[in-house]
């Protein structure tokens, strides 16, 4: 599935979302929530790219920054061309149509007084379109996601979580956006309307050249869909590279336990021994001094307890955070 113009659309560099949170409670001074701490990758036009990561890792904080609802702390954003940081008026409202997001919950995407037509309108009537106009935009939307019309005159409320989610697509759609964000977009769901989800994406993608970031747990989710998977722990982008790679062939000792703790549904790999990553999820508040994987890496060293690793070239898209790496691989310097 992967594609072969790389083209980038999105470029982050050194990005960093950082929040002060006070502990009042034990007399604390205020400390720092490292969300997303220097993440570098660039995703090419018409890619789909799959975010992974435990929960706490960073990933809605990394769409939050690129969809502008946050400013970062540091680092940059760069979408077709535009940098988000310093980005006129009118580029911002540009990139508010280029770029769209669907969340998780099939019901927080739309407003439960409106109804389905004027839910997808407004997006539409904010950026100075007509009513007529609209409202056609709207009824092919509702095409374009395999919905009937008639459903124009439903409310939330009315609607199962499905298609719910078919409609905020539609939604996301009637800007005609290069880009689309999706945290979670299929989670909500029933695991056989979430195959429809997916194949609707998929097609969609196809039909209109999207480029997608897809934010999902699920692996068996991000396998099926993505062209490269991005790993984070902890705020910081571990490996990042092509699935058929990340899956069966995972260089980071992170990417290797979440790939173990997964039931991947394919026979290919039943009976085989899982060794299963330990200990708990680390906290963005103490984060060690080194590598934030070492306290629950079973190939770590003193050196990765006390010094952050740099990003090691695999492929020309495939890089890994690991000191296992130093040796053989060069470094990627940004
Ligand atoms: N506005 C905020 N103020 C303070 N801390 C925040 C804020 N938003 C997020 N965080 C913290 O940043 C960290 C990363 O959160 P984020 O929602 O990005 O994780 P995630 O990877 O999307 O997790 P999940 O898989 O559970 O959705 C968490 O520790 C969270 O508590
Ligand atoms: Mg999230």
């Amino acid at each position: 599935m992967e594609k072969t113009i790389n083209e980038p659309t999105i470029v982050i560099n050194g990005l960093k979302k950082y929040f002060s949170v006070s502990n009042t409670f034990l007399g604390r001074k205020k400390q720092m929530v490292k969300a997303v701490d220097d993440i570098t990758l660039t995703i090419n036009r018409g890619e789909i790219v799959g975010l992974v990561g435990e929960s706490g890792s960073g990933k809605t904080t990394l769409a939050r920054v690129i969809l502008n609802l946050t400013r970062p702390t540091e680092g940059s954003v760069m979408i077709n061309g535009i940098d988000m940081m310093h980005a006129t008026k009118d580029e911002e409202k540009q990139l508010r149509s280029e770029v769209a997001v669907v969340f998780q919950d099939p019901a927080s995407n739309l407003n439960p007084r409106q109804t389905v037509a004027s839910s997808i309108m407004r997006p539409m009537i904010l950026h100075g379109k007509g009513k007529t106009e609209a409202m056609k935009k709207a009824e092919d939307a509702l095409d374009m996601v395999k919905m009937d019309r008639r459903y124009l005159n439903s409310y939330p409320h009315q609607l199962s979580g499905g298609q719910l989610q078919r409609i905020a697509i539609a939604r996301a759609l009637v800007l005609q956006p290069k880009i689309m964000i999706l945290d979670e977009p299929t989670s909500a769901l029933d695991i056989s309307v979430q195959a429809q989800i997916l194949n609707l994406l998929l097609d969609l993608q196809e039909n209109m050249g999207l480029t997608y970031l897809v934010i999902t747990h699920d692996l068996n989710v991000i396998r099926y869909i993505s062209d490269r998977i991005a790993v984070m722990y902890l705020g910081k982008l571990v490996e990042f590279g092509p699935t058929d790679e990340i899956i069966g062939n995972s260089k980071h000792p992170y990417t290797n336990g979440l790939m173990a703790a997964s039931p991947i549904l394919d026979p290919k790999f039943r009976g085989q021994k899982k060794e299963l990553m330990g200990g708990d999820p680390g906290s963005l508040i103490d984060l060690p001094k080194g590598c934030r994987f070492s306290s629950r890496c079973s190939k770590v060293t003193e050196h990765c307890k006390n010094t952050l690793p740099g990003n090691y070239k695999i492929t020309s898209n495939h890089q890994v955070s690991c000191f296992m790496y130093e040796k053989e691989l060069p470094k990627l310097i940004y």
